[in-house]
């Protein structure tokens, strides 16, 4: 019923040299792929990411937007600025920003209400730290970050809205959560969805997991009925090993 979601998450990654090579290079690997495609380039990388996959089923997003229209943000991006370069994703709230760049609850409602208010649509990363998981606070971390985030979101912008569930203690670390544990946490988030709006927009909203996936594991992760799709970072920075996350 939902459609699975896989996105690469560049980070600082690629060069527009580097973006031409990688994109020319994925674009025949992946074209028939059943999930959604979407690569999340830097800002720098985006015009070329956008020309090169026109025509072709991989879409392109940004790593961030600000929640102002425009004015005095210097080094921040509008919604938009990237509307304009024709961008379609827009992670925002990755545990990277919250951890270095003083992303709160707030700021990320902020910001996915000015990318929803736009036509972006945001993929909003939510989830615990291994501090919060061992002292038991999982479903308390994860039903506040997810409530915050869609804070006066109405539903039917939820059709629009992609949740990645990344847990920071398997981001870059090569340990995955197992299959099941992603699963269960990710259940609930939609139940906490479930909650704020119905069975109905809960059950249609796509959760992606995020955190060291790659092409070993992708396919048990997949097959868990609550895991619509993939964040994927270091799995997305080369074409070979990204295409096998995507055609898992
Ligand atoms: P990783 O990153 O796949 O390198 O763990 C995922 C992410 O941070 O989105």
């Amino acid at each position: 019923m939902r459609t699975p979601i896989i996105a690469g998450n560049w980070k600082m990654n690629n060069t527009i040299a580097a973006t031409k090579a990688l994109v020319t290079e994925l674009i025949p690997l992946v074209k028939d792929a059943k999930a959604e495609v979407v690569i999340c380039t830097p800002y720098t990388d985006l015009a070329t990411a956008v020309e090169l996959t026109k025509g072709t089923n991989i879409k392109v997003g940004a790593e961030n937007v600000h929640w102002a229209e425009k004015g005095a943000f210097t080094g921040e991006i509008s919604a938009d600025m990237l509307v304009e370069l024709g961008v379609t994703y827009v992670i925002i709230g990755h545990s990277e920003r919250r951890q270095y760049f003083g992303e709160t609850d707030q700021t990320v409602n902020a910001r996915v209400k000015a990318a929803l208010a736009k036509g972006l649509k945001p993929i909003i990363c939510v989830g615990e730290t291994l501090e919060e998981r061992e002292g038991g606070l999982v479903e308390e971390v994860l039903v506040r970050q997810t409530t915050e985030a869609l804070k006066d979101i109405a539903k039917e912008e939820l059709a629009n809205i992609v949740i990645a569930y990344e847990p920071v203690w398997a981001i870059g670390t090569g340990k995955t959560a197992t299959a099941e544990v992603a699963n269960d946490t990710i259940k609930i988030i939609r139940d906490t969805v479930a909650k704020l709006y119905d069975k109905a927009t809960a059950e249609a909203l796509r959760i992606q997991y995020g955190g060291s996936m790659n092409p070993k594991n992708v396919k048990e992760l997949m097959a868990m009925p609550e895991i619509d799709g993939g964040l994927i970072g270091g799995a997305s920075l080369k074409a070979p090993d990204f295409s096998l996350v995507v055609n898992y």
